[in-house]
């Protein structure tokens, strides 16, 4: 006798673990980490707390902030393997496959990539927070023919991602900004990537292995992909006048709307609310108010046409955009920030750990006999 399964699809609702990192309410669009609403994270804060928040429970003092600045800005250096590697690499590498592999790649030059004692994976999330900017810059300098920049000890870890990436000390502005969306982008509960991060960790792989997997499901459209697709949307709307017809015409074709929809939130995310200010304000800093307003008119359009609002991906599209960053790093930036997430996840994982294991409802043939090859039509 079979018994009968019943199949989660997506596992929506399903809860695989307790957490005390992020909350969210979808139905009011409510985003804490520890208990601390995501934007007065981003009005106050700054992405080194929030990552000592994430891996410590508590908002650091004046002296523990300070102290893992420099924990940080010591653990920016990547070995000069991961330089040479990104270097080997084709013209026109996925810039997600390139993170992907550079993340793999740091674990063999890591000494203690094996030890899965908290101390020592306290350690590799702080190293790994550090150098993923490190790699990400280093990869478009490489692949622009340039050399990479070396890191600055003595920026935020915000300005120096955008120094190492174009050789300029960002101005404090754009640096504010960035630091902002890395704050929006660190955590967000059991998304997929973090699932995916937890399900390695859970067979007792390693850090390097769970981070891995992490990015490697990050980087698909209906997650961390969407950031790119944004754009590339945006570019193709061309102007507000265009977007009721180019929404119109994507949803009749049961198009997906890149940066729309949520599977938690059944209102606006708080993150969207917060980006959409910033790419209004750097529009009208910068004189480029045209991808706010497409943006905004295409939200308005998706809204009144299929009731959806927008996620994270939407507006950091424009953001990123103004801000001089090619579209194909939005999703290695994403990645960037959320790795903070993902690390005071495993911490979690490894101290609480049981096997995560699913199961599935086996739709095939029955039991039926081998067939000798001379027999098979
Ligand atoms: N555009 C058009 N239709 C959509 C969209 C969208 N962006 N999002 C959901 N829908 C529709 C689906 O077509 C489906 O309609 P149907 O019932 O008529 O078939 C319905 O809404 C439910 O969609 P599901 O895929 O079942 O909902 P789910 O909760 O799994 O989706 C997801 C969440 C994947 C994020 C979805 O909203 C989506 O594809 N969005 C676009 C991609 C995107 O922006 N991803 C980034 C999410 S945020 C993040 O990961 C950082």
């Amino acid at each position: 006798m079979v018994m009968e399964k019943v199949i989660n699809k997506g596992l929506e609702g399903v809860v695989i673990t307790a957490s005390s990192l992020t909350s969210i309410d979808g139905q009011v669009g409510k985003l804490m980490y520890r208990g601390y609403l995501i934007g007065e994270l981003a009005e106050h804060g700054t992405y080194e707390e929030v990552v000592w928040l994430l891996l410590n429970g508590e908002l650091p003092t004046a002296s523990q902030l300070d102290a893992f600045r420099a924990e940080l800005a010591d653990q920016r250096t990547v070995p000069d393997g991961i330089v040479q590697m990104l270097r080997m690499l084709p013209q026109g590498a996925d810039s997600m496959a390139a993170l992907r592999t550079a993340v793999s790649m740091l674990a063999v030059y890591d000494a203690e990539a094996e030890d899965l004692s908290a101390e020592a994976n306290r350690r590799k999330a702080v190293a790994l927070t550090a150098k993923m900017a490190t790699i990400v810059a280093a990869f478009e300098r490489v692949r622009t023919g340039h050399e990479p920049v070396a890191p600055r000890k003595d920026l935020s870890h915000a300005a120096n991602f955008l120094y190492m990436l174009t050789g300029q000390e960002p101005d404090a502005t754009s640096a504010h900004i960035f630091d902002i969306c890395l704050i929006l982008h660190a955590d967000h509960e059991m998304n997929a990537s973090t699932f995916s991060a937890r399900t390695t960790a859970s067979t007792l792989s390693d850090v390097y292995s769970a981070i891995t997997s992490a990015v490697g499901t990050l980087k698909g459209s209906l997650h961390g992909g969407a950031n790119a697709r944004v754009m590339e949307m945006l570019q193709q709307v061309g102007g507000p006048e265009n977007a009721e017809t180019w929404i119109k015409d994507a949803l009749a074709n049961k198009k997906r709307v890149m940066g729309f929809g949520h599977r938690v939130y059944k209102t606006e995310d708080p993150r969207a609310t917060v980006l959409r200010k910033l790419s209004k304000e750097l529009g009208e800093r910068l004189g480029t108010p045209q991808w706010y307003q497409i943006s905004r008119t295409v939200e308005q359009e998706v809204l009144a046409q299929k009731n959806l609002y927008p996620n994270v991906d939407f507006y950091s599209a424009s953001t990123y955009f103004m801000m001089g960053i090619k579209t194909d790093l939005y999703t290695p930036i994403f990645a960037l920030s959320r790795i903070a997430g993902w690390t005071a996840n495993l911490l979690e994982q490894y101290a609480d750990n049981r096997l995560i294991r699913p199961d599935s409802d086996y739709v095939g043939p029955r039991e039926r006999s081998y067939v000798p090859m001379g027999q098979r039509a």
